[in-house]
């Protein structure tokens, strides 16, 4: 009885959070890791252009930058960057009024490896495909893949695919190509499906799926 009325406060909460003014952060091409050079569209894609959504990111070296501001150059809520090692970090959308988007963290590796895995949380139940490639070699490579430091899988084509992930999925991945080097890590995160909620508020928006998942990682 208690778990049924915490279940229904969460439903009203996300149901709340539908109505606020959103935005969801982008990446193209969508990927955690980038090598040195390569060429990123970052995008606030928004439900209401009148909440003027910035982006901004914080590295090791600086704290909520905005877009134009030292780094990447933008138009209004995109922005567009040839990143670099320094680039790597925190990137998200905020709005005058204070909202922020989920936030995306971005590698920068000098290396020759990268690990392309999904930049927002994965969904239970969804399929996702990781990618090892090399900066120099067209792809398609032996890789192997790790989870939290040790081996998962040996793939001869460096794709691996999970059909239907599920909550013990999330953790830190990385990937290595023999003669190549080892890609960073990034963290994979799982979030949780309640079907009536989810699909109440995807009716009503498209773009509030990060806050539900903040209400979902409850459940
Ligand atoms: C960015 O840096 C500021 C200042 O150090 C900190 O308050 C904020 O929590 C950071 N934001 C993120 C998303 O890491
Ligand atoms: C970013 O790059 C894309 C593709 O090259 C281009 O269409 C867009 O206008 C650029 N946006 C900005 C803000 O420079
Ligand atoms: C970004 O990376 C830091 C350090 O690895 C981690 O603590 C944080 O949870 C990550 N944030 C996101 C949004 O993935």
């Amino acid at each position: 009885m208690k778990e049924t009325s915490l279940q229904c406060l969460l439903i009203l909460i996300s149901l709340l959070s539908c109505t606020t003014h959103q935005a969801r952060l982008t990446v193209s091409p969508s990927s955690s890791q980038f090598f040195e050079g390569d060429f990123v569209s970052l995008s606030c894609e928004e439900d209401d252009s009148s909440a003027g959504w910035t982006l901004r990111r914080n590295t090791s070296k600086q704290q909520r930058t905005q877009c134009g501001d030292g780094w990447g150059e933008g138009a209004g809520s995109s922005c567009n960057i040839t990143v670099f090692l320094l680039d790597s970090g925190v990137y998200w959308c905020e709005s005058r009024e204070g909202p922020i988007s989920n936030m995306v963290n971005l590698t920068v590796t000098g290396g020759s490896v990268i690990l392309q895995s999904p930049v927002l949380p994965v969904m239970e139940g969804d399929g996702v495909t990781l990618l090892c490639k090399t900066k120099t070699t067209p792809s398609n490579l032996p890789a192997a893949f790790y989870k939290d430091g040790s081996l998962i899988r040996k793939q001869p084509t460096g794709h691996m695919t999970i059909q239907h992930v599920s909550r013990s999925d999330e953790g830190l991945y990385k990937c290595d190509i023999s003669g190549h080097g080892e890609s960073p890590s990034s963290w994979i995160t799982v979030t949780g499906d309640t079907l009536t909620c989810l699909c109440f508020c995807r009716f009503q928006h498209s773009q509030c799926d990060d806050n539900l998942m903040t209400v979902f990682a409850l459940f």
